[in-house]
């Protein structure tokens, strides 16, 4: 797609039923993303998550799409002790969850690792800029790759994971420009967030799309719905029907036949209700 000019759309997801709107909505990517820790589990990062749990999203990911390439995130701790630790997980995701490849976040630091995983046929998906992984060395959510220096770190680190084979590679929050410029000396794709439109392609968290987070708005991010406020509302009038008997109605509900009924109150003493509200 890179390379036909063509834009690459990916979302995160993280169950059957998301996963399936999104893959006949047409993305191309679906991202089981660590940030699954915040928006699913509640963490304040992402640290926290297993692999275990992972693998339990990405079984659901990757059941609910049907033509979208479906990413998992290796999770924090999961691949920076030894290469031979990143084989084993990366293989126990790619075997058990069935997803078609593996995300790792850093730079040059973890371009050996990426090479061994390449090399053993397993498709992997850079991230960098900012990492959520490393968010107590980076003092928060800022914007990274502001000075000259730091920007040269961004292009090296880029050009050393699609060197070690990465097909793709997420740039998180930084300049346009310097993204720009990533995406044009890197043959890998370039799926930006928070990174400008000259991006190869972009990604963003379901979660802030639809409107579901009430306490984080990140800058990046725009709302195409407001579920968050549909939902509660659904909630709410669904509370009032049931305390109110609205609801269920004789339309959600299954009756006997008058004269079984009739005999079963006798039976037992009843005398006629008012009004059942069924049919
Ligand atoms: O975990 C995640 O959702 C991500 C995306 C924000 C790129 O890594």
């Amino acid at each position: 797609m890179k390379r036909k000019g063509e834009r690459i759309v990916a979302v995160t997801a993280y169950d059957f039923t998301f996963a399936r709107l999104a893959d006949n909505a047409g993305l191309h990517i679906l991202l089981v993303g660590d940030s699954l820790g915040m928006v699913v589990q509640g963490h304040e990062t992402t640290l926290p998550v297993t692999l275990d749990e992972m693998i339990y999203h990405a079984c659901m990911v990757v059941r609910g799409s049907s033509s979208a390439m479906v990413v998992a995130d290796m999770p924090f701790m999961s691949y920076q002790v030894s290469v031979e630790d990143a084989l084993r997980n990366a293989g126990r995701v790619m075997k058990e969850a069935l997803v078609n490849a593996v995300k790792l976040e850093g730079g040059a630091e973890i371009a050996p690792t990426v090479r061994r995983l390449v090399q053993i046929g397993i498709p992997v998906v850079g991230h960098i800029g900012l990492t959520p992984q490393a968010i107590h060395q980076l003092g928060g959510y800022k914007v990274q790759g502001r000075n000259l220096e730091a920007a040269r770190r961004l292009i090296a680190d880029a050009e050393s994971l699609s060197e070690a084979g990465a097909f793709a590679i997420v740039l998180e929050t930084m300049p346009a420009e310097l993204a720009q410029l990533i995406t044009e000396r890197t043959p890998a794709a370039t799926i930006g967030i928070g990174a400008g439109v000259g991006c190869d392609g972009e990604i963003q968290v379901i979660h802030d799309l639809l409107g579901m987070v009430e306490d984080i708005h990140p800058r990046h991010t725009k709302n195409y719905a407001d579920l968050g406020q549909t939902i509660t509302n659904a909630l709410s009038d669904y509370r009032h029907e049931v305390i109110e008997r609205r609801f269920p109605g004789p339309d959600q509900s299954f009756s006997l036949k008058p004269e079984v009924i009739q005999v079963l109150r006798e039976e037992f003493g009843l005398t006629e209700p008012a009004s059942s509200g069924q049919r």
